[in-house]
């Protein structure tokens, strides 16, 4: 057994992949910051449009025409993350990852100058713009940063490190709703710098890149250059003991000699990979359509009808909740596994939306229910950040080899974005024509993602990308030779044990 536990693979956090993973996950920020700061300033943004629309035109807009502009302003966004996201594949063949996000910041540059000079040149459209292409880049961070930290990353961390990419998410959420309270950012004054404030990471980014390694999979399997690869591995692992690493990469990249290049079309085509784009995409949805968002962007609504006095503060709480059950997850995925973390966390979304339709359609007989609207709100991001926050983010780079993993990227990205825009826009409609019973719907989709994830979902967990590409292989391979993982170990996790077939 001693020797079992000494064969494991060894997790070799260095202080240098830490700061590579770092510098990786401020694009994570950015894309959480740009999703919270726009709730804030809402009525200052409303009232700015007004007042340009008096100085042009001579008369302000009208309720009407000015919460237009305000949801295009909002909308906008998601459509430039559908196009990032798209983009990825194609930047990251072009260009390598460290140097893909490097030129993404200067999007970031330009689009918070853009909407920060918005009023000091009296011009509602510079809003507009600035949203879209900070959408594009948020929209390129969503695939960039889960990537590199997945390509750099040791087999045994590589889920706790993915999840940081969500951490990162997360707290950028919860740093906009601050800063965005009236007596700091949110001011009459200040909005602009509210929302330009996302150039200073992308400052600091861009300063810290040129000290990170280019992936060393980009380098060896991609470029084939190995001993730049070799270098860059040494610095990361902390130690000239690399050869396992090189090898599995050697294998991944022979095979993928052997293959075309692979497109969209392809990953559709192929029977090796049809089975994991639609898992990567299912996922995917799983996340957005469990109504998360309807929750971030409209909470203080959902309060409000729930009769809570002080809604701010309990969106304020959710997005605390929010950045605590991300962590419970970050120190959970590496012992609970994947799989297990997104069945626990789709179960009690689907508990937690039932709650809420209890508490939400009773609450005008009984006041005290909206105790139970809170604490229903509380465990449906709780059970969020347990398992579907995370796990969509950086699953998808590990479903895929090093040929086929920027494409589908881009179309498992693109599909979340698609389905984020269409709950934002759709979600206050739904409301109207169901009231209270909203989140119903949530459930049963809920219930539909738990059904396919415990049957069509493999755990990733502890496996090196190889191991994982030959369980979707059409033909059934037997476990490679150089696997860091000894049998023995693999067979002895209960949740390799109870995974499904992956056929
Ligand atoms: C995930 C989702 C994002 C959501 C956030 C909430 O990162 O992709 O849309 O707002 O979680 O924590």
């Amino acid at each position: 057994m001693q020797q079992l536990e000494d064969e494991r693979p060894k997790k070799k956090v260095t202080p240098y992949l830490l700061y590579c993973v770092s510098t990786a996950v401020i694009g994570s920020l950015q894309f959480g910051y740009n999703t919270g700061v726009i709730n804030a300033p809402e009525q200052k943004l409303r009232v700015f449009f007004q007042n340009v629309s008096r100085e042009r035109y001579g008369e302000p807009f009208s309720d009407g025409a000015t919460t237009m502009v305000w949801s295009f302003a909002v909308a906008i966004f998601s459509v430039g993350g559908m196009i990032g996201s798209f983009s990825v594949g194609t930047i990251v063949n072009m260009f390598g990852r460290r140097k893909s996000m490097l030129f993404a910041n200067v999007l970031a540059l330009l689009g918070g100058g853009l909407m920060g000079l918005s009023s000091l040149s009296r011009s509602f459209e510079l809003v507009i713009i600035g949203r879209l292409v900070i959408g594009v880049f948020c929209g390129l961070c969503t695939g960039l940063t889960p990537m590199y930290v997945g390509e750099i990353s040791p087999t045994a961390v590589r889920g706790a490190f993915g999840t940081l990419h969500q951490l990162g998410v997360v707290i950028g959420i919860l740093v906009a709703q601050i800063f965005g309270l009236e007596s700091l950012l949110g001011s009459d004054n200040l909005w602009p710098l509210l929302l330009a404030l996302t150039i200073l990471p992308a400052v600091l980014q861009t300063i810290m890149l040129p000290f990170c390694p280019e992936s060393p999979r980009y380098l060896l399997i991609v470029l084939n250059k190995e001993e730049e690869a070799r270098k860059a591995l040494e610095r990361l692992r902390g130690s000239e003991d690399v050869n396992d690493d090189i090898q599995e990469m050697k294998e991944e990249g022979m095979k993928m000699a052997m293959e075309k290049k692979v497109t969209v079309l392809e990953l559709f085509r192929s029977p090796n990979y049809r089975q994991p784009i639609i898992i990567a995409i299912i996922l995917q949805l799983s996340q957005q359509l469990s109504g998360i968002n309807a929750v971030f962007y409209y909470s203080t609504g959902i309060f409000e009808k729930a009769g809570v006095t002080q809604p701010i503060y309990a969106t304020i709480g959710a997005g605390v909740v929010n950045t605590v059950f991300t962590v419970v997850s970050l120190f959970l995925v590496e012992r609970a596994g994947r799989r297990t973390l997104h069945l626990v966390g789709l179960a009690g979304m689907a508990v937690s939306a039932l709650l809420m339709t209890i508490s939400l359609s009773l609450v005008e007989s009984n006041q005290s229910l909206s105790y139970l609207a809170i604490v229903a709100v509380f465990s449906f991001v709780a059970s969020f950040e347990m398992g579907p926050g995370p796990i969509p983010w950086f699953i998808v780079a590990e479903l895929f080899s090093q040929g086929p993993r920027p494409a589908a990227m881009a179309v498992s990205g693109c599909s979340n974005w698609t389905a984020n825009f269409l709950v934002g826009l759709g979600f206050p409609k739904l409301e109207e024509l169901c009231g209270p019973y909203v989140f119903l719907i949530f459930m049963v989709l809920l219930i539909l993602f738990f059904i396919f994830t415990y049957l069509r979902v493999p755990e990733t967990k502890g496996q090196t990308f190889d191991e994982i590409e030959q369980g979707f292989a059409a033909k059934p391979a037997a476990k490679p030779a150089h696997s860091s993982v000894p049998d023995a170990v693999v067979i002895g996790q209960p949740e390799t044990q109870d995974r499904p077939p992956l056929s």
